[in-house]
């Protein structure tokens, strides 16, 4: 784990009529860069300048370069508001690697199924599948279309996806959920990594229950610290309370109690 004063290499805005709006942020980051694993992720002060919000924000790395890690992020409140207006050459205060990242299943094929910004983590995790030539096929379901320049990006680290959209203005219309179930009628998986909202997980664990699929997900919780010191992030498992920041983000779905 290291605290570096990142720089903003690069800031992507990609905002268009009717669609979801995400902002893909590239740090100059080497050390952290070079020790990054799939699934682990970055707290970010935001609020640098007036110390206004305090607490850092957990982001996962959506996907590494030599020096540089990168975060694809959707504004939600005062934190992510402020983080929209940086700006290259704006130096930035980031603490990770954090957390426990994927465990690659050994037998094939893999699927990787995403809700919204939850594309972030399995990004990183397709392009070392990739690399290690895993046969794997990439869900995500959105509410809207993205902007075409964006789903360039994500087609160059992950290849083809298959897209779910709520009102069907990209892909197939319908749930992300509902996609598996067709998909599928093709092929059974071996394994599933999974990141999004907790409906989605908790419909997800339903099924592959069912189906007799091991599945990892990617949890997110609210964390002050990130790094195990203030139980912000708790959650209940079938072996007690875990820490989301040190013993996650990354649980196998089985591990946790769902209904709670
Ligand atoms: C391990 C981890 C990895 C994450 N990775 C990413 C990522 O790659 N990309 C990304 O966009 N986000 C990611 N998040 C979520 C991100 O941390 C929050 O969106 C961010 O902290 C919100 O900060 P804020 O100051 O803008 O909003 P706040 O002011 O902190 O929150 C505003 C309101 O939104 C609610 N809220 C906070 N977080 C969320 C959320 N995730 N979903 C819905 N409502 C929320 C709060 O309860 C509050 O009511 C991750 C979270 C975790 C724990
Ligand atoms: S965020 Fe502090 S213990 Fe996890």
């Amino acid at each position: 784990m290291f605290l570096e004063t990142a720089k903003v290499v690069e800031h992507c805005h990609f905002i268009e009529p009717g669609a979801e709006i995400f902002h893909l942020l590239t740090l100059s980051a080497p050390k952290i860069a070079s020790s990054a694993k799939p699934g682990q992720f970055v707290m970010v002060r935001v609020g640098a300048a007036i110390l206004d919000p305090l607490l850092r924000r957990p982001f996962s790395i959506f996907y590494q370069g030599k020096d540089t890690i990168s975060l694809l992020y959707k504004v939600i409140g005062k934190g992510t508001n402020l983080m929209t207006t940086w700006e290259p050459g704006d130096k930035i205060s980031v603490l990770g690697p954090l957390g426990k990242g994927f465990k690659i299943f050994s037998s094939e094929p893999q699927w990787l199924v995403a809700g919204g910004a939850g594309i972030a983590p399995l990004c990183f995790l397709g392009s070392r599948l990739r690399e290690k030539k895993v046969s794997f096929k990439t869900l995500w379901g959105l509410r809207y279309k993205i902007a075409p320049a964006l789903m360039g990006v994500i087609q160059q680290k992950l290849g083809d996806l298959i897209i779910y959209t709520e009102n069907g203005s990209l892909g197939y219309q319908g749930l992300v959920t509902e996609g598996v179930k067709r998909l599928r009628q093709e092929e059974k998986p071996e394994g599933i990594y999974a990141c999004g909202p907790l409906p989605m997980l908790k419909a997800l664990f339903r099924w592959t229950k069912e189906e007799g699929i091991a599945m990892q997900v990617s949890l997110e919780a609210n964390m002050a610290c990130g790094v195990g010191a203030c139980l912000g992030c708790v959650i209940e498992t079938k072996e007690g309370y875990k820490k989301v920041c040190r013993q996650g983000p990354v649980f196998n779905a089985e591990e946790i109690k769902w209904e709670k």
